[in-house]
């Protein structure tokens, strides 16, 4: 055999391994939270995180049983909802120390969701893409913390909280070991 032959038989071979490795790979990590309801509240939901082969982690938000408008949707730092007003979740997770903002502030908590938006229905439906959070460990790690949906609406800037008032909704976020295939049995029926 010529060289150059053996070299395409070589790509070849080395082609059909890494499509190998890529239809067999995990699946994304996942992680969820269930929203029970606080402070009186009937609102109720769920969060559906997946850390994205980027290393990005996309939050899916459902939320129902809620006033129509917008409302305040963070990442809380302890995943403690065991107080009736939520308090326990402690404030925003902020591993950077960075002041409250927007979602699309270069500077903001970890956690800084911003404002879901509730129907007429009192249902709300919100996808965010973020690179401050992590489904895997380290510090930016989302597992382990809190999802709280508040009374009000994040203003964007007031300190430490957006001024979005009680907490009506709170979840501890859990890792799904299962990946994808566990979320999504969670998921239906919906
Ligand atoms: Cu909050
Ligand atoms: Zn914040």
């Amino acid at each position: 055999m010529k060289k150059s032959t053996w070299a395409a038989a070589g790509l070849a071979a080395a082609a059909l391994a890494w499509t190998w490795a890529c239809a067999s790979t995990q699946p994304d990590p996942t992680a969820l939270a269930i929203i029970e309801s606080r402070s009186g509240s009937t609102v109720t939901g769920k969060v559906i995180f997946t850390q994205l082969s980027s290393g990005q982690t996309r939050a899916e938000v459902w939320i129902q049983g809620a006033t129509p408008g917008n409302h305040g949707l963070h990442i809380h730092d302890k995943g403690d909802c065991s107080a009736p007003d939520a308090t326990s979740a402690g404030g925003h997770f902020n591993a950077a120390g960075n002041p409250h903002g927007a979602p699309t502030d270069p500077k903001r908590h970890n956690g800084d969701f911003g404002n879901i938006e509730i129907g007429a229905d009192g249902k709300g439906h919100m996808t965010i893409t973020t690179d401050m959070l992590t489904v895997t460990p380290g510090p930016n790690s989302v597992v382990g913390k809190s999802v709280i949906f508040h009374e009000k609406a994040d203003d964007l800037t007031t300190q430490p909280t957006g001024n979005s008032g009680a907490r009506f909704g709170c979840g501890v976020v859990v890792l799904t070991p299962t990946g994808n295939a566990n979320a999504q049995k969670v998921t239906k029926g919906r």
